[in-house]
């Protein structure tokens, strides 16, 4: 039985489209079956970031009003991963025939399908939020966000909203590894304030940009730190135990970025 993951915080602009266009490849190429899906109905990205842009992939709408058979339309990219797009355009009325059940219906056919699926949610949640928080099928919530303390309140918030909150673990991305950026909290302050469990730590990468619009995603960039890093977050979701920074940042270096010494 294969898991659902979905990555979201209700904060627009954290990373949470990278992230989960990284998350996906890093599983795939660890040989797992994986399907990514774009949640952000009518101005999903997922696609550009897995660089799918001219794909005609179906959509989770199909989906969920079985006009769509997955056994049979999916198709894996180069990279191995599954792709749902985002539908083009998209009346959020059409969400309101699709019962809890029904979604949970197909939830538990990705299931059987897959060995993950990562959803990546909209800034806001979106119209299926309601139908992905109450929903007793996902493993795991990654909450996105920066240090920066509207971003933390956002994650905070999602949590507080989630039917099983203790699924919910934190992701904070664009960290600077460097020198904590001005007004941001260090990391204890930020995992403090969340009051989520930590999944990982993603450094600020200057090439995650071109990245995203040339649709690689950065775990596919072996010098790239952040994609070593969400390497790391891929293991531990596979139950392996590594260090919060392993391979991201010597261990002399660690303790200030922890925040003990602002
Ligand atoms: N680790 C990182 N280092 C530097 N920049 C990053 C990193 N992760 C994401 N970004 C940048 O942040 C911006 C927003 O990323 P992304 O689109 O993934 O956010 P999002 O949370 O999905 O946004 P939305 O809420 O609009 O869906 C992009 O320009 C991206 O390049
Ligand atoms: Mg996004």
């Amino acid at each position: 039985m294969g898991k659902i993951i979905i990555t979201t915080s209700l904060k627009g602009g954290v990373g949470k489209t990278v992230f989960s266009a990284s998350l996906a490849y890093t599983l795939s190429s660890r040989g797992k079956r994986v399907l990514a899906v774009d949640m952000d109905l009518g101005t999903g990205g997922l696609d550009i970031a897995l660089g799918r842009e001219n794909d005609v992939a179906a959509t989770l709408l199909d989906l969920l009003t079985g006009s769509f058979d997955p056994d049979r339309a999916l198709v894996a990219g180069d990279d191995g991963v599954y792709f749902l797009a985002a539908p083009v355009f998209f009346n959020p009325a059409s969400l309101q025939e699709v019962t809890q059940e029904s979604f949970d219906r197909v939830l538990a056919t990705l299931k059987e399908q897959f060995d993950y699926v990562v959803f990546d949610m909209p800034a806001g949640g979106g119209a299926a939020f309601p139908l992905v928080e109450n929903s007793s099928l996902a493993d795991l919530y990654v909450l996105v966000t920066t240090a920066a303390p509207t971003a933390v309140r956002a994650a905070e918030r999602c949590a507080m909203r989630l039917a099983e909150p203790e699924k919910a673990k934190l992701l904070l991305n664009c960290y600077r590894l460097s020198k904590p950026a001005d007004n941001t909290f260090g990391i204890v302050e930020v995992i403090r304030r969340a009051s989520v469990p930590i999944l990982g730590v993603v450094p600020f990468d200057s090439g995650a940009e071109k990245a995203l619009a040339k649709g690689i995603p950065l775990a596919a960039d072996r010098k790239s730190i952040a994609g070593r890093a969400v390497g790391n977050v891929a293991g531990r979701i596979e139950e392996e135990s590594i260090p919060l920074f392993d391979g991201v940042m010597n261990r002399s270096r660690r303790g200030k970025f922890y925040g003990l010494e602002n």
